[in-house]
């Protein structure tokens, strides 16, 4: 069969409110053309990030009636501890509130003045944790990665030869881990091999360092590694799964991506020592080691939510479904980030709207036009976000995320078709000034106009 249907019937539906253009226009406007400032409401088709807004399976749901919500020791807490060692085979395992708690608890114990941290590309909180602990975060991904229409089949991969460069250069001593993220977030969604996973084991070992993962999307990862890793194709999800964190010393985990929850985190390590540090931290910011800044309810819904994500039937589906939505845009000459990531497409918003210079935010320009034209909510990745003091951004693009189990394909045909009705009009398209922005972060509440 040709067809990859969704893997789910819908038991519980949430209405999606209609809109006019003339409506989205008000909106737009009132929001100072941020589409951060729009309420969920005015929204029909919500891109903005896969983290926290997937749909629970009813097992999930029936999980969280079944919460266990004593202070210490829940049963919940161990389903949730049982799930994550079968899955991971870590000893240490503590529940956070989401990734970055577990992000900042670690480089609060590993961090600090003088340090460099290794990564491919660090996602936006992992940088700043980092760079609040006082130590360097430095990206490493091969070139293929830097590149937007290279095919590579492993983008997200680290650079060998520059890590060790990395090490000879500033000496072991420095570098307290090395880290790296699967998916590659940052650099489009892109997968990490097998092959450089247990490259980086290597070199690790070479210069007696841990070895972590920024393991978000772990099980999109090790898909893309059964479907196009030479030796791979007949192994389990969850033996693939196993053998990445074999490799591993530690990770840190948003559970709002294959987690499929809406809200949650996860901290592991192999040592000791380095454990109880974080469990002592762990305690004071996020609660007791059992529920971590949790309510009962939240641990079940992870357990489960770690079980399904490893589902083939549900990966095929998912990944099919970012790939189907790259595709039509590809076919119909809009330029994305290739191939097609794991959580999300990303359009070159330069290459959509040539005649929009860089200091006129062609990202945010693309944002606005999709949400007038059709209600959809995309997020600049551009001069917008990144655009400070001086600082241009290599490319202008605008983010496509896909919640898991929440669209239809017919959804995504939706979307498909504004896009491209978009794409045919873009010499329409106006570039825009900032009128008001903080001094971080700017993209979250800046207000700009339109020129
Ligand atoms: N690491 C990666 C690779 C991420 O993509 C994210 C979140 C985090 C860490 C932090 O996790 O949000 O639970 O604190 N990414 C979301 C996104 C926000 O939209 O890409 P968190």
């Amino acid at each position: 069969m040709k067809t990859i249907i969704e893997p789910f019937r819908v038991k519980a539906v949430e209405p999606i409110r209609m809109t006019t253009r003339e409506y989205r226009e008000e909106v737009l406007k009132k929001a100072g053309f941020n589409l951060f400032l729009v309420d969920a409401k005015d929204v029909l088709i919500d891109l903005l990030t896969d983290s926290g807004t997937g749909a629970m399976s009813s097992e999930q749901w029936a999980g969280i009636m079944r919460g266990d919500e004593s202070y210490a020791g829940a049963d919940s807490y161990h389903r949730f501890y049982n799930r994550l060692h079968d899955l991971t085979g870590f000893d240490h395992i503590l529940p956070t509130h989401q990734g970055r708690a577990s992000e900042r608890i670690l480089f609060e114990v590993v961090g600090g003045e003088g340090k460099i941290v290794p990564n491919n590309n660090h996602f936006d909180t992992t940088r700043a944790n980092v760079e609040h602990s006082g130590a360097k975060a430095v990206d490493l991904v091969i070139e293929e990665g830097r590149s937007p229409k290279s095919r590579h089949p492993f983008k997200g991969n680290m650079d060998i030869e520059k890590l060790e460069a990395l090490f000879e250069e500033v000496g072991p001593e420095k570098i307290p881990l090395v880290m790296v993220t699967i998916t590659n977030n940052s650099g489009g969604g892109q997968p990490v091999s097998l092959e450089n996973i247990r490259a980086i084991r290597r070199v690790c070992d070479e210069y007696k360092k841990p070895f972590f993962l920024d393991a978000c999307r772990f099980s999109e990862n090790a898909y893309f590694i059964k479907r196009r890793e030479a030796g791979q194709g007949d192994r389990s999800i969850n033996g693939i799964v196993r053998e990445i964190f074999d490799l591993a010393d530690g990770a840190t985990i948003s559970a709002k991506k294959d987690g499929l929850v809406n809200i949650g985190g996860v901290l592991m390590f192999r040592d000791d020592v380095l454990a109880q540090n974080a469990r002592n931290l762990l305690i004071l910011t996020e609660g007791f080691p059992t529920y971590g800044g949790l309510a009962g309810r939240d641990l079940e819904a992870m357990a489960q939510g770690f079980e399904e994500v490893t589902h083939e039937d549900y990966l095929q589906y998912r990944i099919r479904s970012t790939e189907y939505l790259g595709e039509k845009l590809l076919a119909a000459g809009i330029g994305i980030v290739e191939p097609p990531g794991g959580h999300a497409i990303y359009i070159d918003a330069k290459e959509f709207c040539p005649h929009i210079p860089q200091e006129q935010f062609p990202g945010q320009a693309v944002v606005c036009a999709f949400y007038r034209h059709a209600g959809i909510r995309a997020v600049e990745i551009g001069s917008l976000m990144f655009g400070y003091g001086g600082n241009k951004p290599a490319m202008e693009l605008v983010r496509l995320a896909i919640p898991r189990r929440v669209y239809t394909q017919s959804h995504i045909d939706y979307v498909i078709e504004a896009i491209i009705e978009v794409f045919e009009k873009r010499k329409e398209l106006k570039g825009y000034e900032i009128v008001e922005e903080p001094p971080h972060l700017r993209h979250f509440t800046a207000r700009l106009r339109e020129l």
